[in-house]
């Protein structure tokens, strides 16, 4: 299928931009000539189905994954060279990402805010603690909470360092309808309210739609189309991000 683009957003700061990035796992090309952009305040989506490709670009774009190819800038800086000065001010949560589960909640925030060497940690670990409600966890275990508590820490802690780049793998996967639509308010609230970027992967096209200025869908390792949940919508002809998704996977 040939590639197609609606116009990235003109006049604003690109805050990731990523050319032609490709990667092979020995025979398997699980990304191939991904280029995309995210703009300062954009909050973009990367949808595709299982082996797409998305989780391999997410990694590669927070430098944990080699691309075999192509550039990564990000803040207008190249990813390789200004390794430590970009990722400062990045984050990353996932639903695959384990937290020491021995610590108490409280353990787990304070040692990341000193981890990422914040002026005032014990503030601002306060204040995410108030964000994502989880005072009557602080004294809990890891490893005790359910799921979806988890995912709740996880977030506190890729909010702490206030990234202006947020990366989020499925992140409201494990959550009921009701702390998930709380999650997705609260991820619009903090992307308008900061300026950062987001960019997130999910499984849930009206998460989704309700939530990404632009996405990129991917198919067998590269990005077919890109546009608001709308322009996929009516360059597919049909009714809406769903059906988009099932006929690009049953093609
Ligand atoms: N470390 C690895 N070693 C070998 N193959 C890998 C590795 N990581 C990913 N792959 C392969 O690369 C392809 C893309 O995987 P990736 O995890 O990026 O897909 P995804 O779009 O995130 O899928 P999902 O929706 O299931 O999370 C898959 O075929 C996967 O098996
Ligand atoms: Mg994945």
């Amino acid at each position: 299928m040939r590639a197609v683009r609606a116009p990235a957003h003109p006049g604003r700061v690109a805050i990731l931009q990523a050319d032609l990035l490709a990667k092979r796992f020995g025979p398997v090309t699980a990304v191939e000539e991904v280029s995309l952009t995210v703009a300062e305040g954009e909050i973009a989506g990367l949808l595709g189905p299982n082996g797409a490709g998305k989780s391999t670009t997410l990694h590669m774009l927070l430098g944990l994954v080699t691309p075999d190819s192509g550039r990564i800038r990000i803040f207008g800086l190249d990813l390789e060279r200004h390794r430590t000065e970009v990722l400062n001010q990045v984050n990353f949560s996932a639903s695959y990402l384990g937290l020491p589960g021995v610590l108490q909640v409280r353990e787990v925030l304070d040692a990341f805010a000193r981890l990422y060497g914040l002026r005032r940690p014990a503030g601002r670990v306060a204040e995410v603690v108030e964000l994502l409600e989880l005072g009557p966890l602080l004294r809990r275990k890891v490893i005790d909470l359910s799921s979806g508590q988890q995912t709740r820490v996880q977030l506190a802690k890729a909010l702490l360092n206030r990234p202006r780049l947020l990366i989020l793998d499925e992140p409201t996967a494990a959550l009921d309808p009701d702390a998930g639509d709380r999650i997705r308010s609260l991820l619009v609230g903090v992307a308008r309210e900061w300026g950062g970027a987001m960019l997130i992967t999910s499984h849930n096209m009206r998460e989704v739609e309700r939530m990404c200025d632009r996405i990129h869908f991917m198919s067998g390792g590269r990005i077919i189309a890109t546009g608001t949940a709308a322009e996929l919508a009516g360059l597919f002809g049909v009714a809406d991000l769903e059906e988009v998704f099932l006929k690009v996977a049953r093609q």
